[in-house]
């Protein structure tokens, strides 16, 4: 038999989320509110004309022979009410979506994201000492404050949508395309890869934490750290198995291994701060429990061709003491 899953249990099901739906329809930024207001006026507007035109069916077969002239209804329900009907909308939408194309405010926080196959490089600059504070597949934006996200690709063509910020805006090899947000309020949004980009195009999902400016500034300023020394023995065979292992081959542990540049490129997700963010996996497993580990052991199940190979050979104490110095890098 076949199994469907039961769609009425999905509210519910948002409601003891603390993830809000990736939903159109639940904007937190000013473009997706200008976007969601601009569909449900078209949307309003169409469902208006369909039942008008269905009453008038029912009418005419109701009625039988047509009381009005058919050269009043060719031109004034084929040409006048359609051009009236037109061009009110697009006129109507032409003036909403200027607030799309503000300018660029000068305060705006300024992050640069680079899509990788498959998962989000993210960039923010330090503001005290002006280097790059790296992390990955996690946005942390500031409430109420505009927003401007620089994006690029290193591989092939992805695209980047958080539909309750924004609309979608490509992300292309060689050049830069942007993307101005307002944020509102306070909230965890998910975000989806919204372009066909390989075998794990399903699988590339960011989340933008969206907080009050006190706490994005103690993030920022967190982030802005390497990574926090440990005397903690299983902690410090955990970074023992990270040099031994390679993991520093592709990745990055500030104060620890530092960033390997390939052509330019960083090949894999900056785990300085790693512990402290929500997912692993760009968007796929909570960072809780006992996911680090198995995401180690088993890359290639939960994400098939990833670059990560899977690690299930590595003895279990080297396992677990690698997952548990991750964890703690927070
Ligand atoms: Cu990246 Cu689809």
């Amino acid at each position: 038999m076949k199994r469907t899953f039961p769609l009425f249990l999905l509210p519910a099901l948002a409601a003891c989320s603390d993830v809000n739906w990736q939903s159109v329809l639940h904007p937190a930024g000013n473009d997706a509110e200008v976007i969601v207001e601009i569909a449900w006026v078209l949307f309003g507007g169409g469902t208006l004309i369909f039942v008008g035109v269905m009453i008038m069916l029912a009418m005419s077969l109701r009625h039988g022979r047509p009381h009005v002239r058919p050269a009043v209804w060719l031109i004034g329900a084929g040409v006048v009410f359609p051009v009236t009907v037109l061009s009110a909308l697009l006129l109507y939408s032409i003036h909403r979506s200027q607030q799309l194309l503000a300018p660029v405010s000068h305060d705006a926080l300024v992050v640069s994201v680079t899509a990788k196959m498959w998962w989000w490089e993210v960039r923010y600059r330090d503001p005290v000492t002006g280097r790059d504070i790296v992390t990955a597949n996690e946005i942390r934006l500031p409430a109420n404050k505009p927003v401007y996200l620089a994006l690029t690709s290193d591989d092939v063509i992805h695209s980047f949508w958080v539909p309750a910020l924004a609309g979608k805006v490509d992300m292309l090899p060689g050049r830069l395309t942007r993307l101005r947000v307002k944020t509102g309020a306070p909230g965890i949004y998910r975000g989806q890869c919204a372009e066909y980009c390989g075998e794990q195009h399903a699988k590339m999902a960011l989340h933008v934490v969206v907080e009050e400016a006190p706490a994005f500034d103690a993030w920022l300023s967190n982030q802005a750290q390497p990574a926090r020394a440990t005397n903690d023995p299983l902690l410090a065979a955990g970074r023992q198995v990270f040099l031994t292992q390679r993991c520093a081959a592709c990745h990055t542990i500030r104060g620890v291994a530092d960033e390997n540049l390939i052509g330019g490129q960083t090949l894999a997700p900056d785990l300085t701060h790693i512990g402290s963010r929500l997912y692993l996996g760009a968007g796929i497993l909570r960072n809780e429990g006992e996911n680090m580990r198995d995401w180690i052991a088993q890359t290639q199940r939960f994400k098939h061709g990833a670059r990560m190979p899977g690690f299930a050979d590595m003895p279990d104490h080297e396992l677990d003491a690698l997952a548990r110095y991750l964890e703690s890098l927070q």
